[in-house]
């Protein structure tokens, strides 16, 4: 065979279907995608025929691409959509641009003629769904199965599982959560409510940040929620701390701190540019991976996460009890600021292998009570050797007034994050009365470790809804 004849058949050649092109118009068949490369058009030649006037012979191409993850050495996948028409193709009521190029993900819906062109005629456009994201488990005994893989997780509502999608063999790690563990018991009937994770769906796919958890996917039985999240291999922050104290002796050395407080702190800013708010920031929910040399972290668990109201606002009582701020204690109208507050919990916790406020410590005060008193303590004997520009770090984040603490670009460009820290003398740091008082109280050692046993299960109050 001549090698123009080869390269020919090797072009034609038919993959795996590696997505759909789901109709949204009346009387128009779904598209499978095989090929690499999928052209849409009037033209007899296309891949996908339309015979309709206002479209272009040759109106858009959809093509695979596959590329070398660098970081994680696996092959990734990639999809253009590209515009070739006169009258224009758009992305999500975007128009995309003659001879321009877009990323195509899950979901994204494609127009061949837009609104203005639509009317007497019917609206031509696709959902696309990726098939090499997401996973075709659909019906419930196909998914019931997931719940025979190794268990990688568990959390208040669930098991996480490590599940291959045997069509595609993408790894998953997938979230059953049980309905009954999300009713809302306190309205009548007990009909099982779930948290509105078609809301938090629509959330997630706008999320596009390394250091966050992928959601592909949600499907629901009667009983179960699934959540199809991107799998990563690691240890939970609470693991590798635990892990750390056992073989040396101390959580994190400063420097080692400041690169991952960083890291976490890029991501809250990422999330409240969104105009999200997590709401349960904690190690347990931060994943390590990566190499010794190359430590990424990602943040899972978005069960909690809400756009913020328009009015700023939340008032549903929720969180894990370690980590909460006061405003959310007592049900006051709450924002973002409660995530910096627990960024504050977070830091104490990875300089000091300690909580800060604990249910049993020594002087046997109420966890509640510490809270709302921000009664903490920079133990002797555990901050010793811990900078006072860490420590001003850890006081302007655990602050009582959510308006007095540093946001998370304030704490991004913080002397200790920026690596300046040693620069100021300790006096310069007390910057609050609430601060010089709890300057004045007696530290006392008591240590509460990390290795002790602990309960950080999360906690909603689901009385009032956001
Ligand atoms: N995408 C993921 N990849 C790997 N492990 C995960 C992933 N998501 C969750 N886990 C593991 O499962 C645990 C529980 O998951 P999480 O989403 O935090 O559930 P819960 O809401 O019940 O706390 C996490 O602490 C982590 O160890
Ligand atoms: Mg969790």
């Amino acid at each position: 065979m001549s090698c123009k004849k080869k390269n020919k058949k090797e072009k034609k050649q038919k993959l795996q279907q590696w997505g759909l092109l789901h109709s949204i118009t009346e009387g128009t068949k779904n598209f499978p995608l095989t090929q690499k490369r999928n052209s849409i058009g009037r033209y007899r030649k296309c891949n996908l025929v339309i015979n309709q006037p206002k479209l272009s012979k040759i109106h858009c191409t959809i093509t695979l691409e596959k590329i070398q993850n660098a970081t994680e050495g696996r092959l990734d996948h990639i999809v253009y959509l590209q515009d070739h028409s006169t009258n224009g193709t758009y992305l999500n009521n975007q128009l995309i641009g003659k001879g321009n190029k877009v990323k195509l993900r899950h979901k994204d819906e494609i127009t061949l003629n837009h609104c203005r062109l639509t009317h007497p005629t019917p609206k031509y456009g696709f959902l696309f769904d990726d098939y090499l994201l997401c996973p075709r488990a659909t019906d419930e005994s196909e998914l019931s199965r997931i719940k025979l893989s190794p268990i990688i997780g568990k959390g208040g509502y669930g098991s996480v599982y490590l599940w291959e999608d045997f069509k595609t063999k993408t790894q998953y790690a997938v979230k059953v959560i049980e309905k009954i563990k999300v009713i809302d018991r306190k309205k009548e009937g007990h009909q099982p409510k779930h948290i509105n994770y078609a809301n938090e769906i629509t959330l997630l796919k706008e999320i596009d940040h390394h250091g966050i958890i992928k959601l592909y996917e949600v499907k629901e039985t009667d009983t179960e929620i699934y959540l199809f999240m991107e799998y990563v291999k690691g240890k939970t922050l609470l693991e590798y701390i635990i892990h750390k104290i056992n073989k040396e002796k101390i959580p994190y050395t400063e420097k080692e701190a400041q690169k991952l407080f960083k890291n976490i702190l890029k991501i809250v800013k990422y999330l409240h540019q969104k105009g999200i708010v997590h709401r349960d920031l904690k190690p347990d929910n931060l994943i390590l991976t990566g190499s010794k040399t190359k430590t990424e972290v990602k943040l899972c668990d978005f069960g909690f996460s809400r756009i913020i109201p328009l009015d700023g606002n939340l008032s549903t009582k929720i969180g894990t009890e370690y980590y909460v701020a006061p405003e959310v204690l007592l049900g006051k109208k709450y924002g973002k600021e409660c995530d910096l507050w627990s960024t504050g919990v977070l830091l104490y916790i990875i300089l000091s292998g300690n909580f800060p406020f604990h249910p049993r410590r020594e002087d046997n005060i109420d966890l509640q009570k510490q809270i709302l008193d921000i009664d903490f303590y920079f133990y002797d004997g555990l901050f010793d050797d811990i900078s006072p520009a860490a420590k001003n770090l850890i006081n302007r984040l655990i602050l009582g007034d959510p308006k007095s603490r540093l946001n998370a670009e304030e704490a991004l460009s913080h002397s200790w994050v920026i690596g300046k820290g040693d620069l100021i003398s300790d006096e310069n740091y007390l910057i609050s009365e609430e601060i010089i008082k709890r300057k004045k109280v007696q530290q006392k050692q008591r240590e509460i470790r990390l290795l002790e046993k602990h309960n950080s299960s999360s906690f909603s109050d689901r009385e009032e809804s956001d």
